[in-house]
């Protein structure tokens, strides 16, 4: 299993480099336009050597793509609930070469996602409601986890499932079997962020 940490819940940006010193794999960049979700988050810089994992929480997907690509992403997911073509949009990450995540958000109907499964490198499952970070798992989550495995095993798709919200120390044991896990304020609310990274990842 590999942990992006996010950095939404680190007020002090000079920490932006401590984590960047940690084993975290990538770092978790939360996007949020005010009008997807009712908070708002935006970076105009982004200086690190870790992979970016890019949460795009937007509406104007294509805009904040334009915004972002300069650092160089590692992935770049938006929601499948925007009200946008969805399929034009991956083409256009697949077109600048950037790995392609798409996100649910918890009370979507799972079915909402599966015609663009095929076509993506990324399902990122919400496991609270974007939009703000120390918020609590949802359960249920676990249960759309089960099913995104087996759609992946039963048509031979080959998407990374991320789940992002609420992991703890004692969360985690839940989503066991996901391949990336997001985790913020326990990390980051921490004045040692390498010493949660060890608690949660064992
Ligand atoms: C929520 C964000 C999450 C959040 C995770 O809208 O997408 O990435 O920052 O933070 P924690 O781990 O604190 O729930
Ligand atoms: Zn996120």
């Amino acid at each position: 299993m590999l942990l992006s940490t996010s950095i939404l819940s680190i007020k002090d940006k000079n920490r932006f480099k401590e984590i960047d010193e940690t084993t975290t794999d990538f770092i978790h960049v939360d996007v949020m336009d005010g009008k997807f979700v009712d908070n708002y988050n935006d970076y105009e810089q982004l200086n690190f050597n870790k992979k970016l994992d890019v949460h795009l929480m937007v509406e104007d997907v294509i805009n904040y793509i334009k915004k972002y690509e300069k650092f160089h992403p590692y992935f770049i997911t938006f929601h499948v609930e925007i009200n946008q073509d969805v399929k034009k949009i991956i083409n256009y990450l697949k077109e600048k070469n950037i790995k392609v995540g798409l996100s649910i958000k918890p009370d979507t109907d799972l079915k909402k996602i599966i015609p663009f499964l095929e076509y993506i490198d990324l399902v990122l499952v919400m496991s609270v409601e974007p939009g703000h970070g120390g918020q609590k798992f949802i359960e249920k989550t676990t249960k759309r986890i089960d099913q995104l495995i087996k759609l992946r095993e039963q048509n031979n798709y080959n998407y990374f499932i991320e789940v992002d919200g609420g992991i703890n120390q004692e969360t985690i044991k839940k989503v066991k079997n996901v391949d990336i896990v997001v985790s913020g304020s326990y990390i980051t609310n921490s004045d040692n962020f390498q010493k949660q990274i060890d608690n949660i990842i064992c």
